[in-house]
C-alpha cells in the first residue's frame, strides 16, 4: 500500500502519517508550509516536519501546493502513486488540492 497524505505537517495530517509509517511500503507527503503564511512564524509547521523525517521511516516530504497540477503529476510519477486506485479523506477547506489531487489521480 502507498499512501499520499495532504498536509502531512499539521496537526491531523502528521496523525495519519504517523500511523501509515508502520503500514504503509510508502507514505507520501505533500505540504508547502502554507500555515506559515497564514499565521506567520506561530503558524509555522516546519518543526512538525522535521519531527516526522526524524521519527518515520517510510515518509517522504514533497515541498509542493496541493493545487499546483504540473507539479502533483510529476510527485505521482515519481512516487508511483499514478495509476492506482485512491480512497480520498478530506474536509472543506482543502477542496481545491482535493479535487486537484483526486483529478491527476484519475480518480
Ligand atoms: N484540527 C481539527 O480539529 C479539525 C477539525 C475539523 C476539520 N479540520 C480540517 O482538517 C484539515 C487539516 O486540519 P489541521 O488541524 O491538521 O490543519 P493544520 O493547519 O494543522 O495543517 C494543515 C497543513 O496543510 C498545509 N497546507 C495548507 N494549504 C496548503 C496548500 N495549498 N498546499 C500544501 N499544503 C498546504 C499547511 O502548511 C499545514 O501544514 C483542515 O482543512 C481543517 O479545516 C480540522
Amino acid at each position: 500500500m502507498r499512501v499520499l497524505v495532504t498536509g502531512p505537517s499539521g496537526l491531523i495530517g502528521s496523525e495519519i502519517v504517523s500511523f501509515f509509517d508502520t503500514r504503509a511500503e510508502a507514505v507520501v507527503g505533500i505540504d508547502n508550509n502554507m500555515r506559515a503564511d497564514f499565521f506567520g512564524i506561530e503558524g509555522d509547521t516546519g518543526w512538525n516536519l522535521q519531527r516526522l523525517r526524524h521519527t518515520t521511516r517510510h515518509f517522504r516530504h514533497h515541498d509542493l501546493d496541493v493545487r499546483d497540477r504540473a507539479g502533483l503529476t510529476a510527485v505521482f510519477v515519481k512516487t508511483q502513486l499514478q495509476g492506482r486506485a485512491y480512497r480520498i479523506f478530506g474536509y472543506k477547506g482543502k477542496r481545491s488540492g482535493i479535487l486537484s489531487t483526486a483529478t491527476t489521480s484519475r480518480l
